[in-house]
């Protein structure tokens, strides 16, 4: 302990302090914050009027979020914090797919569909018909049998349900994969959005960037016993915000196509309206067990995540 601190000796006394945090890691991270905090307050010189802005800001993210709205990950998201941990974290192995940000639109609970299941029923927008499908692998190119993938998605107007109020689930879904490791389900192509501009992430975000837009993207996250759970993305070929994502999610290799059909026949057999769209998509998962980094927690069913 001491007195007399200044801006040269102030930081080595409170990492000093730090010192008795029992938890080896906590002290290793608070140390770590407090060294980059105070080098980025002498870097801008930030005067006391600025550090109250920013504390107002911080207060504002705080109050804008409740049990739907997360105005906290939102901002990890658009400073690149999020996509930073995902990368450091998942150094993806040879020939898994790979992982991006959950984003804050992800609910618990969604309805369980088998093979074939239709995510639009209940959808109060119609959109382009499309009917995904694809295969749950290992690295190995082997069949992954049983695999979960939940599917979230906004609807044809960019909206998620869980944005709206009395939100109904939609779009949204459970879909099990069936024991050849395929999987098949019916929706809506998803449209490009902006993230949620009416707080203080969305403010900070005009004074600055002004990149609030999204480009179109499925959500997966795809589990199986035995398998590392990779929470991901599938981005529409040909969107116009694909090299400017707000949140920096797109990697080359979750760029799909959705093609054109116009065949009565396979329309009839699938349950689809002729013409319609297909999307083809097989994920890779790597062994359980097997990652270079720390796998990221599962999420479970049971979690609770806003
Ligand atoms: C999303 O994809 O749902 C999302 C991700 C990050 C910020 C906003 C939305
Ligand atoms: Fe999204």
């Amino acid at each position: 302990m001491g007195r007399q601190f200044n801006e040269d000796n102030l930081t080595a006394e409170v990492v000093k302090r730090l010192g008795k945090t029992k938890n080896a890691r906590q002290r290793q991270i608070m140390a770590s914050a407090v060294k980059h905090l105070h080098a980025f307050a002498r870097d801008v010189h930030l005067t006391e009027e600025e550090w109250f802005e920013g504390i107002k800001f911080l207060t504002a993210v705080g109050q804008k979020c409740d049990d739907k709205r997360q105005e906290f990950i939102l901002l990890s998201d658009v400073l690149g914090l999020s996509m930073m941990i995902v990368a450091l974290n998942h150094k993806t192995a040879p020939g898994a797919t790979e992982a991006t940000v959950l984003g804050p639109f992800f609910a618990h609970g969604a309805k369980e569909y088998g093979y074939g299941g239709d995510l639009r029923v209940g959808c109060t927008m119609k959109g382009e018909d499309v009917w995904v499908s694809g295969r749950v692998l290992g690295t190995d190119g082997k069949p992954v049998p049983n695999a979960v993938l939940d599917i979230w998605q906004a609807k044809a107007d960019g909206i998620y349900d869980v944005q709206e109020a009395d939100a109904e689930f939609e779009l949204r879904g459970r879909v099990k994969a069936n024991a050849k490791g395929e999987y098949a389900f019916a929706s809506y192509k998803p449209k490009f959005y902006s993230i949620p501009m009416d707080g203080p992430v969305g403010e900070l975000t005009k004074a600055t960037t002004g990149n609030h837009m999204r480009p179109a993207h499925m959500h997966a996250i795809v589990s199986a016993p035995g398998y590392q759970q990779v929470i991901t993305h599938v981005f529409v070929e040909g969107d116009p915000y694909l090299d400017g994502d707000a949140v920096f999610a797109v990697k080359n290799s979750l760029v799909a196509k959705y093609k054109k059909v116009n065949n009565a026949a396979e329309a009839k057999k699938l349950g689809m309206p002729n013409p319609f769209l297909k999307l083809e998509f097989d994920f890779h998962l790597s062994p359980a067990g097997k990652a270079k980094t720390k796998a990221r927690k599962a999420i479970a069913p049971s979690d609770a995540l806003a």
